[in-house]
């Protein structure tokens, strides 16, 4: 470990790594077993893993998996469509790239990669507020429409030049993250001894010479100061204040929690536990979905992720009441295993799955998903 080389070298696109190549892959999880081959010890532990023993992260997964969907026969689905229209944006898919921090510990290309691969399968990006590269250099890479991501840490001044600046160049709208007071024990992360390797940063957190001095290790050493346990409610409020934009707010599992974001001026919430990276004990955002969906009542989108790893999961999210779902790590393996074309490539695969289901559940289009699907009394 040490140089940011180290931790690149090996998730460089390879030769074989072309089109037709990724093509091969066929589920998110055959991409990740290759990820996992591509990455230093350390960026994979970093990607991989969750707070505690891990509970909150492997029901993520099942949950999905336990919900039966009742299909119907004899529709006719033979023009069937997966498009739906996001931030006013066309989209191919009710599917964004949830925010995910440091992407040059994934490929050199880093952001820049990861944005050109959602442009090119027709889905948002959100940035991560600890992206290794700048807004603006994002920006420019892609035309997919980008969220960003904020963290509201102690100092005012960083959260308002981060909106400001995303503002400007050209975002469609903010996730503020409201799961982290503090940063979850993630073990695995310890044991790999992560650090941020040199030559690589949180770019967008310097620009005003805000932080500290990256130093120890694990998250909680190396990017503490990006966080506060002070902030409340009315940082919310504050946050949605200082834009026209639609600020959702990322991290809610409670219905009463969906109806204070409402209050405070959020437009939208995301049914997230931080992909169990952060409360191990925290519910399945599967299990959590109908209670905030039920709160919310069609005021504002509900989003939902974590363990979102095949079309069938979108199309049970959708059939819970969910506008939209957000990937996280899939994103990573993609990225990993072939850059730009690595991120298309797992967008395309739960394209190809979400339509597969929608026809054999009976639903020629993203509308006709409702909750019956779901119930049979
Ligand atoms: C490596 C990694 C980094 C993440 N970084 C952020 C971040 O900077 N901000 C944030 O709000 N969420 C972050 N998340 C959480 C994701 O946005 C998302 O909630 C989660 O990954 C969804 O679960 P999934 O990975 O099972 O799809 C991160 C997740 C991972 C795996």
């Amino acid at each position: 470990m040490g140089s940011a080389e180290t931790h690149i070298q090996s998730s460089r696109p390879r030769p074989n790594d072309t089109s037709d190549d990724l093509r091969r892959f066929s589920t998110l999880d055959e991409m990740e077993a290759v990820a996992s081959t591509r990455l230093s010890e350390m960026a994979h532990a970093y990607f991989v893993g969750g707070a505690g023993d891990e509970c909150t992260l492997g029901r993520n997964r099942s949950a999905w998996a336990e919900i039966d969907v009742w299909h119907k026969v004899l529709v006719d689905v033979s023009n069937r469509s997966t498009a739906c229209t996001l931030f006013g944006r066309p989209c191919k898919m009710p599917i964004l790239a949830a925010p995910t921090a440091l992407h040059k510990l994934a490929h050199a290309d880093g952001e820049c990669a990861t944005a050109q691969g959602c442009a090119a399968a027709g889905v948002p990006m959100v940035i991560s507020s600890l992206a290794s590269t700048s807004i603006e250099a994002i920006a420019a890479a892609a035309p997919c429409p980008l969220l960003m991501q904020v963290y509201l840490g102690q100092d005012r001044a960083l959260g308002r030049d981060l909106i400001a600046r995303a503002e400007a160049a050209g975002i469609v709208g903010f996730q503020l993250t409201v799961d982290t007071p503090v940063w979850g024990l993630r073990h695995r992360e310890l044991a790999s001894g992560f650090h941020i390797p040199p030559g690589m940063d949180v770019v967008n957190l310097r620009g005003t010479g805000g932080g500290a001095a990256a130093s120890g290790v694990g998250i909680s050493q190396v990017l503490g100061w990006t966080i506060s346990p002070s902030v409340t409610w009315k940082d919310l409020e504050w946050a949605c204040g200082l834009t026209s934009l639609p600020v959702f707010a990322k991290g809610i599992c409670r219905a009463d929690d969906a109806q204070r974001a409402i209050d405070a001026g959020a437009r939208g919430v995301i049914v997230s536990n931080h992909g169990g990276r952060q409360l191990d004990g925290a519910p399945a955002t599967a299990r959590a979905l109908p209670g905030v969906v039920r709160a919310v009542a069609g005021r504002v989108p509900v989003f939902v992720d974590g363990g979102v790893r095949r079309g069938i999961d979108v199309l049970r999210a959708l059939a819970l009441g969910a506008t939209a779902v957000q990937v996280g790590r899939p994103v990573l393996w993609g990225l990993s295993c072939g850059g730009a074309a690595g991120v298309s490539r797992c967008f395309e695969i739960l394209r190809d799955e979400l339509d597969r289901a929608m026809a054999l559940a009976g639903c020629p289009d993203v509308a006709s998903v409702r909750g019956d699907l779901l119930r049979q009394d």
